[in-house]
C-alpha cells in the first residue's frame, strides 16, 4: 500500500465583525436574488438575530419568505455554489449559558482531535487526487489553525460561558469556532465524535437544564466531551508530544511531564474545565450503564470515516473499553 504524499486546504468564505448580519439584504441585492427563503427553527425565529436578517430584507427590497420550522439536518441539502458564513458577535448575545457550554466543548475537542488524528502521510494514498478524502488527517497547515483556536479557547471559553456580557470573550470564542472549523475540516476528527453519535442518538431521557424544549436531548458538544477524556488517555501513547502541547496550551505544566503520563495529563486538564462548566459526570449521568456498551460500540462502527482518522487503531473490544471508561468522568 502506497501511502499519501500530498494534502490541501479548502476553506469556505468567511465574514466576520459586530453587526454584519445588517449586510445580508445587501449581499443579496447584488446577487440580484429574486425569491430568498430564510429558514430557521421556532426558538431563533423569536431572536433578534432573525429580525435583524428579515429588517435586512425589507430595506433592500428583497422578496422573501420566512420558514421558522426547519431542521438542521434539511438545511445541509441546500447547496449553492457561493456559500459565505457571517459570524457577527452580536447574534451571541442571546445564546443562554448552557448552550455557550456545550458548543464550547464541541470547539475543543476540535481542536484536540483535528491536532492529534493520524498524520496525512500515514493514510493510504489515492489512485486519483479526486479521490483524496475531505478529512485528510493532520497536516502542516490543518495545525495552524487548530493549534491557535485552542490557544483561543483556553483564554477566553470558561469566560465567555461564566460572563454572556463578556463580548471579547464571546467574540473570540466565535472566531475560536471557525479557525478550529478550518483544522478539523480539513484534518478531521476521531474517537470523541466518532463515539458521541450513538451517545446522542440512544438518549432516552436525559434533559439537560438550560435547553429549550423539554425532549431528551445530549447536546452534541456533551456527548463528544463525554468521551474525551477516556479517548486521549487512550491515543496519547500514537503521539504523546502532541498531547502534551494540547495539555500545556490548557494550562497544564508538562515540563518534567514524561510521554507515559501525556494522556492522563491532558485528559486530567480537559476534566477540570469539565467540572468547572458543571458538564455531568459521565455517561451515566446522562443515563447509560455497562450494558449499553454493545449498543454504544454497535453505533459508533458506522462512524469509520473519522473512527479511521484515530492515531491509535481501534478493533470492537477497544471501543467497548473507551466507553466503559467513560462512564465516569471522574
Ligand atoms: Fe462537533
Amino acid at each position: 500500500m502506497a501511502l499519501e504524499n500530498a494534502f490541501e486546504l479548502a476553506s469556505s468564505s468567511i465574514r466576520f465583525g459586530h453587526g454584519v448580519t445588517r449586510e445580508i439584504g445587501m449581499d443579496l441585492a447584488e446577487m440580484q436574488a429574486k425569491r430568498v427563503m430564510v429558514l430557521t427553527d421556532p426558538n431563533l425565529a423569536k431572536l433578534q438575530p432573525v429580525a435583524t436578517v428579515l429588517e435586512s430584507l425589507r430595506e433592500n427590497r428583497i422578496f422573501h419568505k420566512l420558514f421558522d420550522r426547519v431542521a438542521e439536518r434539511d438545511v445541509g441539502r441546500l447547496r449553492h455554489r457561493r456559500r459565505l458564513r457571517i459570524l457577527d458577535p452580536e447574534n451571541t448575545r442571546s445564546m443562554p449559558r448552557q448552550v455557550a457550554a456545550t458548543s464550547g466543548f464541541d470547539v475543543l475537542s476540535h481542536a484536540i482531535e483535528s491536532f492529534t488524528a493520524l498524520p496525512f502521510h500515514q493514510r493510504p494514498r489515492p489512485e486519483r487526487p479526486v479521490l483524496r478524502p475531505a478529512y485528510q488527517g493532520s497536516n502542516p497547515i490543518s495545525d495552524v489553525w487548530s493549534l491557535e483556536a485552542l490557544r483561543w479557547v483556553s483564554k477566553y471559553f470558561v469566560r465567555a460561558v461564566e460572563d454572556p456580557d463578556d463580548l471579547e470573550a464571546r467574540e473570540k470564542m466565535q472566531l475560536a469556532a471557525s479557525y478550529a472549523g478550518v483544522g478539523f475540516g480539513n484534518a478531521g476528527v476521531h474517537l470523541p465524535h466518532g463515539m458521541s453519535y450513538p451517545v446522542s442518538g440512544m438518549v432516552r431521557d436525559f434533559r439537560p437544564e438550560g435547553f429549550p424544549g423539554d425532549h431528551p436531548i445530549v447536546p452534541h458538544g456533551m456527548s463528544v466531551i463525554l468521551n474525551a477524556p477516556a479517548v486521549f488517555r487512550f491515543t496519547a501513547e500514537a503521539c504523546p508530544d502532541r498531547h502534551l502541547i494540547a495539555a500545556e496550551i490548557l494550562g497544564a505544566d508538562v515540563s518534567r511531564a514524561k510521554s507515559a503520563d501525556a494522556g492522563r495529563i491532558l485528559s486530567d486538564r480537559l476534566v477540570a474545565i469539565m467540572q468547572r462548566l458543571r458538564v455531568p459526570n459521565g455517561l451515566r449521568a446522562v443515563g447509560y450503564d455497562n450494558s449499553d456498551i454493545p449498543a454504544l460500540v454497535k453505533g459508533t462502527l458506522p462512524q469509520a470515516r473519522v473512527t479511521k482518522l484515530s492515531p491509535r487503531p481501534v478493533d470492537e473490544s477497544d471501543l467497548a473499553h473507551l466507553f466503559e471508561d467513560a462512564m465516569r468522568g471522574w
